[in-house]
């Protein structure tokens, strides 16, 4: 199986633009999710399997929130320590995608926050301040030059024209990013905007980032005798026998201009993080092929406190479903 080459890039510097008006009908958001999905299906195959993000482990630990989450949002999951369930990942649809192949980048990491039974709140991030695309249609159309560029193409592919009229997804694509040593050493980052709302009503853009007490730790250039195509789950288990896996909860405040509606563009690295909690991860949850199967989240679920800014989010939300449904 050949793996189409998917590279990575930290999205450059921010620019000032409007926000959007998302209002947009939710039939056609329907239709664009299910197209979408096709979109990714037509770029990786269909391997009744996530349709992105396919090869992954999962695991269990609890979210301590601060006083300063509390300040920022009346989301209740900000008021007492809840359990999670995250699941970190590889890009692509392939489920067995080598860790050292670099279409594996971006890195993804899931939280579902709550009881199983009364779950509050999914975060899907991964491990890039950025996103080859501003709007969900535009991904669509990489995924379909992806998907009509294989071997044998003649040049100009139709991923060469998209490139060519893209530089920000042709960064993303072009540009090396260096294997994680652990899905735990790598930062995460949500990219889709979301609006804050506290207690007196007053509202404010974020941004979420994941930044791992373990550092920021990766492989450098150059083959290493841990770093092949299967070493990120192992490497897990290793590192949980050790002691736990922790994560910071940052909201990166938006300033009046920030795009809302773009995340192919981080914004300054100047705004300041909020400390929202801690992530604690320490043991692994039943990964038979059945619960990820069953494992599904949902980045439209948000609790009263935290609402969607970026319109990309209506889209994703509306897509995974379609994607679990077809794995079942
Ligand atoms: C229009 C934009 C996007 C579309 C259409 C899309 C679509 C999808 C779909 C269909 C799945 C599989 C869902 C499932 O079967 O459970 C998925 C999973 C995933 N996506 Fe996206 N996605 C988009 C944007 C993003 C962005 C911006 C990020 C990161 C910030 C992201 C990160 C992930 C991750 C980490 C997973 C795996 C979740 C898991 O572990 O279950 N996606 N996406």
């Amino acid at each position: 199986m050949t793996y189409k080459m998917i590279g990575c890039f930290m999205a450059a510097s921010s620019l000032c633009v409007l926000p959007t008006d998302a209002a947009a009908d939710p039939q056609d958001i329907a239709v664009e999710a299910r197209g979408l999905v096709g979109d990714l299906h037509t770029a990786f195959g269909k391997h009744h399997a996530r349709a992105v993000h396919a090869k992954g482990i999962i695991l269990e630990g609890r979210f301590e929130p601060t006083a300063a989450a509390r300040d920022l949002s009346r989301a209740p999951l900000f008021n007492s320590a809840t359990p999670i369930v995250v699941r970190f990942s590889n890009f692509t649809g392939f489920p067995d995608i080598p860790d050292d192949n670099p279409s594996a980048n971006p890195r993804g990491m899931a939280i579902r926050f709550g009881p199983a039974t009364a779950p509050m709140l999914d975060v899907v991030t991964h491990n890039f301040d950025g996103f080859p695309t501003k709007t969900a249609a535009e991904f669509g159309s990489l995924l379909r030059a992806i998907g009509g560029s294989g071997p044998g193409i003649a040049a100009p592919t139709p991923l060469d024209t998209f490139l060519a009229g893209h530089p920000v997804a042709k960064a993303f694509l072009t540009t090396q990013h260096p294997a994680p040593i652990s899905y735990a050493t790598t930062a995460y980052f949500g990219v889709n905007a979301v609006t804050f709302t506290d207690r007196k009503g007053h509202s404010r853009a974020v941004r979420y980032r994941f930044v791992p007490s373990a550092g920021e730790q990766y492989f450098g250039p150059g083959p290493h005798p841990d770093l092949n195509a299967n070493y990120l789950q192992p490497e897990l288990a290793k590192r949980l026998a050790a002691g736990p896996i922790r994560f910071d909860w940052y909201a990166q405040l938006g300033e009046p201009g920030d795009l809302l509606d773009d995340p192919s563009i981080a914004w300054p690295a100047s705004r300041s993080l909020i400390k929202l909690g801690t992530l604690t991860i320490d043991r692994l949850a039943s990964n038979s092929e059945a619960s990820d199967r069953a494992l599904q989240y949902e980045p439209g679920r948000m609790p009263d406190g935290i609402a969607p800014a970026d319109p990309m989010l209506a889209i994703r939300a509306a897509a995974y479903p379609v994607s679990v449904r077809e794995r079942q």
